[in-house]
């Protein structure tokens, strides 16, 4: 973090020609490529500006990975000199370096069951923190993850950009302004291809499951958009394996995952989330995914692979090119005014996190800090603060799992019952398992 005054009361008061924030990346690939590399490149030709902050300039330094291929390989085709000018670290010790570099904020993007020692490694180093959904896989990790950004004094945000996606913010506004009342149930489905399963996560996907890494965008988009005035209060789940890998191993081709709310008065919500990644390779959305609300007085659909563009072409579509692109979430596009571009919400979304850092660190006096930090912690749809459902939710879904692979099906896990926070009931048994103590 380079500035040379601290005291910025007024813009005019504002020396504009040194803030800077410095970046690691912890993890290289599919999302780095899709979302982080566009932002970092954009970033390097033209700084964050706001009028609290002035020019905020933002680079990469650092990146740790396991093997460090795919880093250099976009090193060497980098597209200007800013954006080739990171160290690459790999190995055992990759993080431990990449965080003795002088980086102001990690991102961490590794597999999701790779996020909690990485966070809790830059936290601890003081670094504001930026991780990929899902955030950890349990109560506990995120507890400590909370402890560690209050002591220190730093951001820890989560990356959950389907909040960001127009349709999706045009039902939170529908719902806030009562347009939409009282949701009572929906489904949503995010179906990937085996392509995904079988080649770019399998180093991975051994032990995992397709819903931890996708549903929770839908976890968290009922949790913002339709809670607070209700309590999570039980989750069920079931699967099926034999694609991936064997019929008996813990590896799930698809997972549908039922979570229930209950509203203070006492009325219900339930919503079935289905995933999977043994979709066919060709199906022509690549991603298909659809989710539908039902309120009292309506119902809200929404398609993200038919809401737009249909394209096919010869020896190119649906593989290399989508028939049915999601330009909202990221597209290369040249622009009217000629210039070349990557944008969505996809992207979008990280620079924010980047604007907020900036706010924290720029955007005012030094002596004001506290409470800048304290604002942007407030913001809920990105704070780790406001992850608590989701977490639950995953806790509870892997611990379902887990027992089905052992030859015990239809686990139900209640929340805030009268045995502890997150409890596993089996079916038959007496005795409840308690996945974590405290009130979720
Ligand atoms: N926001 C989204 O919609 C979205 C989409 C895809 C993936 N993701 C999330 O991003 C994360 C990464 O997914 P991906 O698709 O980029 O995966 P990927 O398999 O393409 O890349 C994983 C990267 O992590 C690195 N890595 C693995 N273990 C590591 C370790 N112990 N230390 C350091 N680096 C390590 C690998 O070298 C690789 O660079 C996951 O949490 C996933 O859920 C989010």
């Amino acid at each position: 973090m380079a500035r040379k005054h601290l005291m910025f009361d007024t813009m005019s008061t504002i020396d504009t020609s040194r803030s800077s924030l410095t970046a690691g990346m912890v993890g290289f690939g599919m999302i780095f490529d899709e979302t982080y590399r566009p932002f970092f490149e954009s970033v390097s030709r033209t700084p964050l500006f706001s009028v609290e902050t002035g020019p905020v300039s933002i680079k990469l330094i650092s990146v740790a990975t396991r093997t460090g291929d795919r880093a250099l390989r976009y090193r060497d085709q980098a597209p200007s000199t800013p954006t080739r000018l990171f160290q690459s670290f790999t190995g055992t010790h990759a993080v431990r370096h990449l965080l003795a570099s002088p980086v102001d904020v990690v991102c961490v993007a590794t597999p999701d069951d790779r996020h909690y020692e990485a966070a809790r490694a830059a936290l601890s180093a003081g670094k504001h923190l930026l991780i990929e959904k899902p955030s950890v896989l349990n109560l506990a990790h995120l507890d400590d993850l909370l402890q560690i950004a209050h002591t220190a004094g730093v951001l820890a945000k989560v990356v959950y950009h389907k909040l960001a996606d127009p349709d999706h913010k045009s039902l939170r506004t529908l719902v806030a302004d009562g347009t939409l009342k009282h949701v009572n149930n929906g489904y949503c489905s995010l179906l990937e291809p085996k392509a995904i399963s079988r080649g770019q996560f399998a180093e991975w996907v051994t032990g995992r499951n397709p819903a931890t890494y996708v549903a929770v965008h839908y976890l968290k988009l009922i949790d913002f958009v339709f809670g607070p005035s209700w309590s999570l209060d039980r989750i069920t789940a079931t699967g099926q394996r034999g694609l991936v890998a064997t019929s008996g191993g813990t590896t799930w081709d698809s997972v549908q995952l039922q979570v229930v709310y209950r509203y203070h008065d006492a009325r219900e919500a339930a919503f079935d989330i289905h995933t999977s990644w043994v979709t066919p390779d060709n199906f022509p959305g690549y991603v298909e995914q659809e989710v539908q609300f039902r309120f009292d007085n309506a119902v809200w659909n929404a398609h993200q692979r038919k809401r737009g563009v249909e394209l096919t072409v010869e020896n190119r579509t649906p593989c290399e090119l989508k028939n049915t692109p999601n330009y909202h979430y990221n597209g290369v596009f040249l622009e009217p005014w000629g210039e070349r571009s990557q944008r969505g919400y996809g992207i979008e979304v990280i620079e924010r996190f980047f604007r907020e850092v900036a706010f924290v660190e720029f955007g005012g006096p030094s002596e004001h800090r506290t409470e800048r930090l304290h604002a942007m912690r407030a913001l809920t749809y990105n704070d780790l603060s406001a992850d608590r459902n989701c977490v639950a939710i995953i806790q509870a879904l892997e611990a379902i799992l887990e027992r089905a692979a052992a030859g015990v099906p239809g686990c139900l896990v209640r929340v805030n019952g009268p045995f502890g926070g997150l409890v596993l009931h089996e079916p038959g048994s007496p005795s409840p398992v308690v996945l974590y103590h405290e009130p979720v």
